[in-house]
């Protein structure tokens, strides 16, 4: 059976093998329709390179929505490294590649602007920065707003609490049991707020050192089943199943993974379960709200962090209208993105 033909649906997708660090790089820019492309440059280690485009073609995707959703003028792009599973990425390696991406994303002569992403932080920008302008998130001393984990994690809470709120008439988080799988570098400052906040956090990573963490632990392949009152996927995408959706117990899922879904009927499948699930895009944008208003809009910290706190209202609306309509949170947002694309 072969697969139909389908439309390409990116704008532009260039592929280098990196000059300088012979590493597979990729830029995908799926969407300027609503203003020059913006996201993250992940750096990830894939069975193949081919892998890591297929991954910056779905991530670059799930950035249009991202964008769009919440109210930004930007279009979506994501870049990829790809390294291979043997592959040892040395320092003299890792520069190599960040200044090879640089050149990539100057090629693009400012129709796409790149920031930190799974795998990369403030410091890499620096180093991209050499080769290119079109970068966010510098360290402060470097004249940027750093990490973009922290309002990431930030618009995470927001959403958390305003799913709460619609499915269990509250908001408050003394004596809710929240599971969040993946204690990277978002994962971990949700689980701080989350804690701060009262509630009882379980936690679990693919890497046995994050147990130093000293929260409760449950081992990565039974998080998201884990009996609980909220799951957080805090890791890489591509969890939610229909296999899995009948082994869940918690009534609501909310996280920061990018592209949680392995297929859009997922969604109804977790609806027909009686799950609440907030659409991903829409829960992990408050490292674009911050970072795009801040850096680009020159808003004020203040102003742009009270932007971060309003995922928490679109979250309300979307769950709300969901519920009216009798329709999934995804093709609620889903119509949001359409209005904003129209
Ligand atoms: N990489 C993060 C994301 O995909 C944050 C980010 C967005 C950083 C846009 C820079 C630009 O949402």
């Amino acid at each position: 059976h072969q697969p139909s033909f389908s439309r390409m649906e990116h704008e532009e997708v260039k592929v280098r093998r990196g000059p300088r660090s012979g590493l597979p790089v990729v830029v995908a820019i799926h969407s300027r329709a609503l203003g020059p492309a913006a996201g993250g440059i992940r750096l990830r280690r894939y069975p193949d390179w081919r892998d890591g485009l297929a991954d910056a073609l779905r991530l670059s995707e799930a950035m249009t929505d991202k964008n769009a959703a919440a109210g930004l003028d930007f279009g979506g792009g994501k870049t990829v490294i790809a390294l291979g599973p043997g592959t040892e990425l040395t320092p003299s390696l890792r520069e190599a590649a960040l200044l090879d991406v640089g050149e990539l994303i100057e090629s693009f002569g400012g129709t796409y602007f790149g920031g930190p992403d799974v795998g990369t932080g403030p410091d890499d920008m620096v180093v991209v920065r050499r080769s290119t302008s079109r970068v966010f998130c510098l360290p402060p001393e470097h004249g940027g707003t750093g990490s973009s984990s922290i309002p990431t994690a930030l618009g995470v809470f927001a959403a958390l609490r305003a799913g709460a709120r619609h499915v269990f008439g509250s908001a408050e988080l003394t004596g809710r049991t929240v599971v969040i799988s993946g204690l990277g570098s978002v994962g971990a400052l949700v689980a701080q707020h989350v804690a701060a906040a009262g509630a009882r956090v379980v936690v679990s990573d693919v890497d046995p050192a994050k147990r130093a963490s000293g929260y409760e632990w449950v081992d990565p392949e039974k998080a998201l089943r884990t009996p609980a009152d909220i799951v957080v996927p805090a890791a890489v995408g591509g969890v939610l199943s229909a296999e899995l959706v009948p082994e869940l117990s918690a009534p609501l899922i909310v996280g920061p993974a990018n592209n949680q879904l392995t297929s859009e009927t997922v969604a109804d499948d977790l609806a027909a379960r009686g799950i609440v699930w907030v659409p991903d895009f829409i829960a992990s944008a408050g490292g674009a709200v911050y970072t795009l208003l801040r850096e680009v809009e020159g808003l004020p910290h203040e102003e742009a962090t009270a932007r971060v706190e309003a995922i928490g209202t679109t979250v309300s609306e979307v769950l709300a209208s969901a519920r009216d309509k009798e329709t999934t949170p995804l093709r609620e947002a889903r119509a949001r993105v359409a209005a904003r694309l129209a």
